[in-house]
């Protein structure tokens, strides 16, 4: 039933309905406690994917349809939503870190934060 597996910071586990993020080091797992603070704080307002649970670093998502392409006025609009993401050196440029369910557009990869950003190498 496992579909397809990612490995960047995080190994994502791609299953038919849900996504699981595996932190394999220090920022995959500041990602996923930041992601569930962002997740519990704007869910109502801003088009994040669905957080099922999180636990110890591992977050479990709903799955969306990975897009090529992500629109600058959807960035925009979730920057104006969301002042955390408001920093330099965010990749949420990145169409990668975005899908889509219907019509609408939603951000699969909201962990990142100023901090998480500065360990990038
Ligand atoms: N909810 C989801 N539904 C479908 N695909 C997803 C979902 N979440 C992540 N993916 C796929 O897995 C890839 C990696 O996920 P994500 O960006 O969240 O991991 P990451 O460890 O933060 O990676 P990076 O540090 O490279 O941005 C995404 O680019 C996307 O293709
Ligand atoms: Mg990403």
């Amino acid at each position: 039933m496992i579909f397809c597996f990612r490995y960047s910071t995080r190994f994502v586990i791609i299953l038919k309905n849900i996504v699981i993020k595996i932190p394999l080091d220090r920022k995959g797992f500041i990602q996923g406690y930041n992601e569930k603070k962002i997740f519990n704080k704007y869910k109502h307002k801003a088009v994040l994917a669905e957080l099922k649970w999180m636990f110890l670093g591992i977050v479990c998502q709903k799955r969306y349809t990975t897009i090529n392409e992500i629109p600058k006025n959807e960035v925009y609009n979730i920057k104006k939503i969301i002042p955390e993401f408001d920093f330099d050196n965010c990749d949420f440029w990145n169409y990668e870190n975005w899908g889509k369910e219907g019509e609408k557009y939603i951000l699969l990869d909201y962990g990142n934060n100023p901090y998480v950003a500065s360990l990038y190498k």
